[in-house]
Order: C-alpha cells, then structure tokens, then sequence
C-alpha cells in the first residue's frame, strides 16, 4: 500500500474488545492514534523510540511497543491496553498485586509493564524469577527498582499455579 504524507486515513480496530474507527495520517504512530483520535490515554508515551517499554499495548495478543507501529498498520487488528484489565467494581488479579507488592510509584512505566505481565504470564504461566527480570529487561522504570515488580508477578503466577492444582 502506497500512502501519501499528507493523506489521512481510516484506521478500524477492536480496542479493548470495542470496534473504533478515526482518521489518521499515515506516518502516525500508534500511541498517538490511541491518546489522541481514540480517547484511551492509559497508555502512556515515553521515549518515542523503542526504549522504555512505557508505550507498550497487545496487539493480536503480543506486546507491542506502540511507538514503533504505526496505526495504519493496527487496521483490522485487535488492540488491548492497560483499560483492558479494568474488571468494573475491582482491579485485575496483577493490578492488585501490583499494589501489594508497592511495585509502582509515579506510575507512569506502569500501564506498559502490566500489559507485558499480563502477556508473559499468559505464554508463560509458572515463571522463574530470572524468566520474569527478563521479561522486565524490555521496560524502564525510574522509581520502583523493580523488586516489588518481580514480587508481584511471582505472586500471580503462584496463586494461579496452585488455584489450577486445586482444581485438577
Ligand atoms: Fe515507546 Fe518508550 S515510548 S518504547
Ligand atoms: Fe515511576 Fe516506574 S513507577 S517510572
């Protein structure tokens, strides 16, 4: 696909679950199309380069950095961001334990950190802890020192663990 500079486009995705549309210039990144033509400001922007892991969303299900893609290239595709964990009355099972283990302080790393968790706890359900600060390794964080981090993943991975040897 040939797109012009100055032309815009429609850009149609599932955000969290919702069919949205809007317009967006072809070399608009896809954190932006969310922030701004979308409404969903969850997602924070960083570095704007691929660095710091603050901008990360899923898309079809893998954690992105949404910096790095452009939101015409989101077309069609499924986007989920950290709005996706809100479960209504309650916080998210990581949420919560993100907030046991004081894994978060400014919070602006954090919508991005919460959807590589909740992608890598997904794909890898019983963790080490070296598999886990791995994982993190993609993500900057200025405040945390990412112990409490690394705890609350660990937590989660745990309690799933032994809520599926309970039921089996
Ligand atoms: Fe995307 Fe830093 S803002 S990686
Ligand atoms: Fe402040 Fe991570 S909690 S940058």
């Amino acid at each position: 696909m040939h797109l012009r500079h100055d032309e815009r486009h429609r850009a149609t995705l599932t955000l969290n679950g919702q069919s949205r549309s809007a317009e967006a210039e072809p070399r608009m990144q896809l954190c932006d199309f969310l922030r701004h033509q979308l409404g969903a400001t969850g997602t924070h922007v960083g570095c704007e380069h691929g660095v710091c892991g603050a901008c990360t969303v899923l898309v079809d299900g893998r954690a992105v950095r949404s910096c790095l893609m452009l939101a015409v290239q989101a077309d069609g595709q499924r986007v989920d961001t950290v709005e996706s964990l809100d479960e209504g009355e309650t916080m998210s099972e990581l949420q919560l334990a993100f907030r046991r283990h004081h894994a978060l302080q400014c919070g602006f790393c954090t919508a991005g950190i919460l959807m590589s968790c909740d992608e890598f706890l997904r794909r890898v359900p019983a963790p080490t802890e070296r598999q886990v600060r791995d994982m993190l390794s993609g993500h900057l964080c200025r405040c945390t020192g990412y112990t409490g981090i690394v705890q609350a993943v660990l937590d989660v991975a745990g309690t799933r663990q032994a809520a599926l040897e309970e039921s089996t």
